[in-house]
């Protein structure tokens, strides 16, 4: 890595698929009647977990380098599985997996990796109860979680937090009821589920934070083509406005509105950024350049920006660290219960190098001044592939070999990060 640190960046890239997509096109798919291709999905370690799963239900899977498909003879063919499904490190499988299985009321368990364990899983089981799941889980909150036969009825129901994850649950839990499900947003998460179960057929209809889901249409198989994640395309993109001399295009990305919210902190800190839309039929794609930026502004975050964000936070940290002004970012409690406590985690690696926050319980501000940073200092990466990545472009930025203790979980996500910004090293 230590030849990243003295160059800039510029050139094309092409990140890797978005990550909620890819999940959720592998469950539709296994749900739906027929072959559905999915086109350049993301090839990682979260999304494996889920082709397992679908796999363990009865969904047949071939893998070829840009397409997977899926073929499956629809949601009464899937059977409960032979063997405890595991989920890895992915909190996406394990929620949605949750509101699909008791969704065909079949039995199973589910459990995960020791960060899986350790996140709560009780805002699912809460609405899943009420629509009549059976769901048991460790100290009434944890995984293992156990699924047992049920026959379910849609609900209405106000989501206490905004939750991509507890929203799809639901949907994936009501698609086969006789009924109506409505579900009330506090702010618009992602949105992926909606967009994706309308091109299977689901009839799903969604206006000013309520989506209504009218049960009992079979899926039919559909074709997707998987846009590349804008969470993972965040990492170059700070690295280039950071790094001297840098200009970078990102290609192919997904612009989705829910998702974008980086793309708005961008601007108002003045960024040398550029966006491009090229499509905006079912998830809006186009082009992202980035180029570096002396002088950043500060801003203050709270409110409905936040899921529109939420897992750029800990790259937002970084650049915050580097611009002229404080940055302030609450409303996101939710970040303490991600892949580890993300507030936490960027706040004690962070301000291990003179960088200075003030914590609250539901963000931080990081306040302008001098960044120290030391050759070689260990820093922790909790096997949090988003913390990992932060860790990495902030030792290229400030040109400075950093010993971070593991790095294995950028797998996670972004299998190929090293590689990527290596072709995109200025004199590579
Ligand atoms: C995701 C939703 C978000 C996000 C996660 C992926 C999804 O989690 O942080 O990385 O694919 O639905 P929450 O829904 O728990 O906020």
């Amino acid at each position: 890595m230590k030849h990243l640190l003295d160059s800039s960046f510029s050139g094309t890239l092409k990140v890797p698929g978005d990550k909620s997509i890819t999940h959720r096109a592998l469950m539709f798919g296994a749900l739906a009647k027929g072959t559905t291709h999915i086109h350049l999905p993301l090839h990682s370690e979260d999304t494996r977990r889920t082709m397992e799963c679908m796999r363990a239900l009865g969904a047949e899977i071939e893998e070829n380098a840009e397409e997977w498909v899926v073929t499956s003879k629809g949601h009464s063919s899937l059977h409960a599985p032979d063997e405890t499904l595991y989920t890895g490190n992915s909190g996406t499988t394990t929620r949605l997996i949750t509101g699909l299985i008791a969704g065909l009321g079949l039995r199973a368990e589910i459990e995960g990796d020791a960060s899986i364990a350790k996140r709560p899983m009780d805002r699912i089981q809460r609405p899943l109860a009420e629509m009549g799941a059976d769901i048991a889980l460790k100290d009434e909150k944890y995984p293992p979680i156990t699924i047992k036969p049920a026959a379910l009825s849609p609900i209405t129901y106000t989501m206490p937090i905004a939750s991509a994850q507890v929203k799809s649950a639901i949907l994936l839990a009501s698609l086969f009821t006789d009924g109506d499900t409505v579900i009330h947003e506090p702010s618009p998460s992602r949105n992926h589920t909606e967009i994706m179960l309308r091109q299977f057929g689901a009839d799903i209809a969604s206006e000013n934070g309520t989506i209504t889901l009218a049960g009992g249409n079979e899926l039919n198989a559909s074709d997707v083509t998987v846009p590349g994640d804008i969470s993972s395309a965040a990492f170059p993109i700070v690295l280039a406005v950071l790094k001297p001399g840098s200009s970078i295009t990102i290609d192919n990305v997904s612009l989705n509105e829910t998702r974008s919210g980086i793309l708005d902190v961008l601007e108002m800190m003045g960024a040398d950024v550029t966006v491009e839309q090229t499509s905006q039929e079912g998830e809006a794609l186009g082009r992202i350049h980035a180029a570096y930026t002396p002088e950043l502004k500060g801003f203050e975050i709270s409110g409905d920006i936040i899921p529109r964000l939420i897992d750029e936070i800990p790259i937002l940290a970084l650049l915050a660290a580097y611009s002229n002004e404080a940055c302030t970012v609450r409303g996101a409690h939710e970040l303490r219960f991600k892949e580890t406590d993300r507030i936490r985690a960027v706040i004690d690696e962070l301000s291990r190098f003179g960088i200075r926050f003030t914590e609250y319980d539901d963000g931080f501000t990081v306040h302008p001044g001098q960044v120290d940073v030391m050759e070689n200092t260990p820093v922790k990466g909790y096997n949090d592939h988003r913390i990992i990545m932060m860790l990495i472009v902030f030792s290229i930025i400030s040109n400075t070999p950093l010993e971070i203790d593991d790095i294995s979980a950028i797998d996670i996500s972004y299998p190929g990060f090293m590689e990527d910004l290596e072709a995109l090293r200025k004199d590579a």
